[in-house]
């Protein structure tokens, strides 16, 4: 297995890296937190400017720089230096209401609405739903699988997630002296973002992240 350099230039940081494994997976492994979900080249959220070396795609596909590249599906043929690499910013969440259970809609206003193919979670007051957006046409947001929830209350916020959410943290809700849990086993960097979403949604009570 050959032993290459990365060089993210934006960050002055050098990492030596495999052919094997994808260069989101370095980046990650090096805890440089890029944004991602889908992991297979779709949704366009990690994509980073190739500036020096050339790198094979997923499919077969080389290419070389100057190149836009999706991080998850790339694999290094050389020495490269990277830059742009999207970073984690705060958590986005979007406060949508119910159109039916396989489509919710965005408020009025300017927003930057989520992407096809992004993983998401829904949240709802007594738990959390993961699901896939398949299509966004216009303010509606077509998911991949109807929801199980009852839509009582006809709104919902709605995160988007990395693919790989799974760890070992749950989040939890206390509220009038009791615990609840809403979601388990997922990752701390999606906790983080759920419990923030829940926080800004005006729903009552603490929410916790506890190690499982
Ligand atoms: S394109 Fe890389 S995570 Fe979606």
């Amino acid at each position: 297995m050959a032993s290459l350099t990365l060089t993210i230039t934006d960050t002055a940081l050098s990492l030596a890296i495999s052919t094997d494994q994808n260069l989101l997976e370095h980046c990650l492994a090096a805890d440089l937190p890029v944004t991602r979900s889908c992991r297979n080249g779709n949704c366009g959220r990690c994509d980073s400017r190739l500036q020096k070396g050339q790198v094979q795609l997923r499919n077969g596909s080389i290419i070389h720089a100057p190149a836009i590249i999706p991080l998850c599906i790339a694999h290094a043929r050389s020495d490269i230096h990277i830059s742009h690499i999207p970073l984690v910013q705060l958590p986005t969440h979007w406060r949508c209401q119910w159109q039916n259970p396989q489509t919710l809609r965005l408020p009025a206003g300017r927003q930057t609405p989520p992407r096809q193919g992004d993983i998401c979670a829904i949240l709802v007051t007594h738990g959390v739903e993961t699901n896939e957006i398949a299509e966004i046409n216009g303010r509606n947001i077509v998911l991949r699988h109807p929801s199980g929830n009852k839509l009582e209350s006809g709104s919902a916020s709605l995160i988007t997630i990395d693919r790989d959410h799974h760890g070992d943290y749950s989040l939890w809700r206390e509220y009038d002296g009791e615990q609840q849990q809403l979601w388990a086993h997922l990752n701390h960097p999606t906790a983080l973002v759920a419990q923030a979403a829940y926080q800004q949604s005006g729903t009552s009570g603490r929410y916790l992240i506890l190690s499982d």
